[in-house]
């Protein structure tokens, strides 16, 4: 493999073409080539181009903008997989001894005697890390404590490949075993060791590129533990934050993010804390509400009463403005996402779903309160995906729908709660809205009534019912506020 190792300078000859490509390469994989080894990447092209057929220079830009196959070609020559066995002991040290101990503290704390722990390891190479992190659990003695994922991820299909088969040579064993703890997990063969099946079956491999913010919303929603190291060191700077962001904005709460050593001079680009754990500092979220250098400013808040309603008094002049966030179940303390090899027991298995779907709701309320539209959404997909009549998953997106002035997709969404929840007052009164807004006021009149009248009864039964932070009562003061009426209420 190539490594784009620092040179003083351009090589001789450098051409435009060269550059385009270093730049089409960049934007996608965020690996910058600007202060590394032009050479290697001039190399690379070069094979490349004379793998087909001696391709012209020009020609060969055009098809690496516009083939994602040439690109996984390219990346696959000039990734660094560069990689060994418990490299950085001391990470997994700490794992082992204070940060997989800790989680399981608060999990108890919580009431989870059994929970689903995530670990995923990012920019995996040929898997000897997170097959690392298999063998730190199996040697930690947790293993009963609670149900383990690891999931592993890299850009280079290549490389998880060569994980899959988890045979290798003495190079991936340059962290010396002195304790020989790890003897017993491999079988040697003809100078190549392989690992036991035991081991390999606890890590699943996905090919993902960390940029993409969709496939990192998929794969890391929730992950308690993340190993991101030897990765952004090849990243230019934009790429390094847009990889903190995406991590920061999906990862539990209460998780934890390893980086290299190299990596961890640039922790301040993560927005987040930096926590020192005897002699091994992670960073980890920072709380709600406080001060998060990418966080987009509260202007861009999807706080969902509605700005145009306080300009329709008529319909909503709510007591305080309702958030995302208010209809939604406080997040469990981890928030597993992806299915898993071994299903749990029935009894334990309702119980995690419900967990899981409860804790993505939480981070759908928490970034669409905070304006990220986009996250938001990408998680209420995630949660429908689990549970496709997820009333609150689909209020969320009409709430978002909503604030954008979208009042047509903003319906479609309300359907769906009153499809899931036919008792579902907000989906109402939000109806009534979206058709005011649309101008259609003898239907927002009705949907106003109907709202009121499910208020009624909601009330009736359950005195001081609310949805979506709105209580009943309040749609009851609603009632008879016509569309004409144009007091300011504030
Ligand atoms: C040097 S290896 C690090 C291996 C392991 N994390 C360690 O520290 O030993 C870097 C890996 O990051 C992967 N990588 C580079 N850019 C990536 C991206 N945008 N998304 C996912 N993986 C990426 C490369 O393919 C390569 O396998």
């Amino acid at each position: 493999m190539i490594s784009p190792k620092k040179t003083n300078g351009d090589p001789p000859g450098l051409s435009p073409q060269l550059r385009r490509v270093e730049h089409v390469l960049r934007s996608s994989t965020g690996i910058s080539f600007q202060s590394g080894n032009w050479t290697a990447l001039r190399d690379a092209v070069q094979a490349r181009r004379r793998a087909l057929s001696g391709l012209g220079m020009a020609e060969y830009v055009d098809l690496l903008s516009s083939s994602a196959a040439e690109m996984d070609e390219l990346i696959s020559l000039v990734t660094v997989d560069e990689t060994y066995f418990m490299r950085e002991r001391r990470h997994f040290t700490a794992l082992a001894g204070k940060v997989l101990p800790s989680i399981l503290r608060r999990h108890a704390e919580a009431g989870s005697a059994h929970p689903t722990i995530r670990l995923v390891s990012c920019g995996c190479a040929t898997g000897e890390e997170p097959y690392s992190l298999a063998l730190t659990l199996l040697l930690s003695g947790l293993l009963n404590r609670a149900r383990f994922q690891i999931l592993a991820l890299d850009i280079d299909a290549s490389v998880l490949e060569k994980a899959r088969t988890a045979t290798y040579t003495r190079n991936s064993f340059r962290q010396p075993d002195s304790d020989g703890l790890l003897a017993p997990f491999f079988s040697h063969h003809g100078g190549l060791a392989q690992l036991s099946p035991r081991v390999r079956r606890m890590v699943t491999f996905e090919k993902a590129n960390l940029l993409d913010s969709d496939s990192i919303v998929s794969h890391v929603l929730g992950a308690d533990v993340i190993f991101l190291r030897n990765v952004l060191i090849y990243f230019d700077e934009y790429a390094i934050r847009r990889v903190f962001r995406n991590l920061a904005r999906v990862m539990s709460p209460s998780g934890y993010l390893f980086l290299g050593s190299t990596e961890l001079a640039r922790w301040k680009a993560s927005g987040m804390t930096l926590v020192d754990l005897g002699g091994v500092r992670v960073l980890r979220p920072r709380p709600p509400g406080s001060h998060h250098p990418a966080k987009p400013s509260r202007s861009n808040s999807t706080a969902c009463a509605p700005r145009q309603a306080c300009a329709r008094p008529a319909i909503h002049h709510g007591p305080s403005t309702p958030r995302v966030s208010r209809a939604l179940p406080t997040p469990g303390p981890g928030q597993p996402v992806r299915p898993t090899p071994a299903p749990p027991p029935p009894h334990q298995a309702g119980k995690q779903h419900g967990d899981q779907v409860a804790g993505l709701l939480a981070q759908a309320r928490a970034q669409a309160d905070t304006g990220e539209d986009q996250l938001a959404l990408s998680i209420c997909d995630e949660i429908l995906r689990l549970d496709n009549l997820n009333t609150e998953a689909y209020l969320t997106r009409a709430l978002i729908a909503f604030k954008a002035g979208r009042y047509r997709d903003s319906l479609k969404e309300l359907r769906r709660v009153l499809y899931c929840d036919k008792a579902h007052f907000v989906g109402r009164l939000y109806m009534a809205l979206c058709y005011r807004e649309m101008g259609m006021d003898s239907r927002a009149d009705a949907e106003m009534t109907a709202a009121v009248k499910l208020a009624r009864k909601a009330q009736a039964t359950n005195p001081g019912c609310e949805i979506n932070g709105i209580p009943a009562t309040y749609v009851l003061g609603l009632q008879g506020k016509g569309p004409a009426a144009k007091e300011d209420p504030l």
